[in-house]
């Protein structure tokens, strides 16, 4: 099996012709032919990610409301044709390409905020609800929605629960899941589910949200999710420190912690990862140094100013290159640009960028630099690491030219072959938060047992017994 998929196009679905499914498919979403479409530049556009698989669908639907989704679940079901659902289109690892031709669900379209309701604590939206806009109606009330992968301004809140996305904040605040309180999904039959609700706590049977969020579009389609939300503090602090090497900046994780501190986000960068950054347009705060740590502290304002004066004291005891301090969210912000921006100024090098998100016990942060540097020296491919260092979560990114990954194929292989099962050896798990799909189905078995294999494929049979969900993926 390859472990990406390279480029394909054209279908290879022909359960229906596709003058005859479009013509079906208006019908039954109320004769609205704008809710279709089989036009080539919105068929490219929907039959990739951020990630380097390419498959055209047969046709796109943009439904408007549950309604639409269940009309179309109950006809490809019928009729047995893949259904790949999709919010921004912006996951890592092909999770939203529809590798099986078919319909492509859109429920972009669908992107009302409910309900935000802070007595209850919870807010209630639409799957295509963009993620920063939810994050900004809840801070407009004085609450907080914590979940922020580095593509908020661009996700969808459904593909977040499809992905389970994390970010910089879970090490103290938790991931998607941690938040969602209830869900409405359509099953591959049609049928609506609503599980959960708007409590807080809730053990009514079996833990069915926690099944379908991170279940990648294999399970059903959500249409509503409610979610958590909480007071937002009401003061925050960003350390920005620069490092000589990345074992100082490493070294400086573990004694966070060990000194008894528990940052709302730790964020580390290595060399090429500065480099990059260096060269990009309009990032203005990066400090010297080959290794860069970002720190941020949020609570009380009392407790926030006291907490910094004594990490100042712990940081400078570490004799970094250089110690930035922000206060409030708009100072705190322009040093987290840099942060935000990793994904982008790698790209910007030209190089093609393999992005593995691993996680590693945290004691393995240095081993796994290590590990890194001598991939890059072995196979002469840059090798960038960046990411969540107080929850172990590293972009390990594999930067190579794009004709390596063509010209190169076996070599660029055996190196991610050798990375995972290292990760693996050492406890680790081969994706954090953006998922399987098809960039790591390679691996999917080394980093499951037979019994959790079968498990899956059970819980798939009972849920999409014909096989139409999201096909060609991990289960
Ligand atoms: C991030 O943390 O920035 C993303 O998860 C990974 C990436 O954008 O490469
Ligand atoms: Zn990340």
């Amino acid at each position: 099996m390859k472990s990406w998929p390279g480029i394909r196009s054209g279908t290879i679905h022909d359960a229906m012709n596709p003058e005859t499914l479009e013509a079906t498919l208006i019908e039954l979403l109320g004769g609205d032919a704008k809710k279709v479409s089989r036009a080539r530049d919105v068929m490219e556009q929907h039959s990739i990610d951020k990630w380097y698989a390419h498959h055209l669908p047969d046709i796109v639907v943009f439904a408007e409301s549950t309604a639409d989704v269940q009309a179309v679940m109950k006809f490809a079901n019928e009729h047995e044709i893949p259904v790949t659902t999709r919010g921004g289109g912006v996951g890592y690892v092909g999770g939203a390409v529809p590798w099986k031709g078919g319909i492509v669900l859109s429920v972009r379209r669908m992107d009302e905020i409910l309900e935000i309701n802070p007595t209850d604590g919870v807010a209630v939206v639409q799957p295509g609800v963009i993620l920063g806009d939810l994050q900004k109606a809840v801070r407009d009330q004085g609450w907080f929605y914590p979940p922020d992968p580095s593509s908020l301004k661009e996700c969808t809140v459904g593909g977040t629960v499809a992905t389970n996305a994390g970010g910089p904040r879970c090490l103290k605040y938790g991931v998607t899941r941690h938040y969602v309180l209830g869900l409405e999904v359509v099953l591959a039959d049609g049928r609506v589910l609503r599980t959960g609700g708007r409590c807080h706590k809730n053990k009514t049977g079996f833990d069915l949200i926690g099944m379908f969020v991170g279940s990648e579009g294999l399970l059903g389609v959500v249409t509503e999710i409610t979610v958590r939300i909480i007071p937002h503090p009401p003061a925050r602090a960003t350390f920005s420190v620069g490092f000589r090497e990345f074992r100082e900046a490493a070294t400086a994780v573990q004694r966070i912690f060990a000194e008894g501190y528990l940052p709302s986000a730790l964020e580390i960068a290595d060399k090429f990862t500065l480099e990059a950054a260096r060269n990009y347009p309009g990032n203005d705060f990066i400090p010297d140094g080959d290794a860069h740590l970002l720190v941020d502290l949020d609570g009380q304002e009392s407790s926030v100013k006291s907490e910094v004066e004594s990490l100042r004291g712990l940081l400078e005891s570490l004799q970094p290159l250089s110690i930035d301090v922000a206060f409030g969210q708009d100072q705190c912000e322009q040093l987290w640009e840099i942060r935000r921006s990793f994904s982008y100024s790698l790209r910007d090098t030209g190089l093609k960028k393999l992005n593995e998100d691993i996680v590693v016990p945290r004691s393995r942060l240095m081993d796994l630099v290590h590990f890194g540097q001598q991939l890059q020296e072995e196979t002469g491919y840059a090798v960038a690491s960046f990411g969540h260092a107080g929850d172990g979560n590293i972009h390990v990114n594999i930067m190579v030219e794009e004709r390596v990954l063509v010209e190169e194929k076996d070599k660029v292989d055996a190196a991610l072959d050798r990375l995972f099962h290292q990760v693996l050896d050492w406890k680790g798990v081969i994706t954090g938060e953006h998922g399987i799909g098809l960039a790591k189905k390679r691996w999917f078995s080394a980093a499951t047992s037979d019994v959790s294999r079968e498990v899956h494929s059970g819980l798939k049979a009972m849920l999409d017994p014909k096989g139409i969900l999201n096909p060609g993926k991990f289960v």
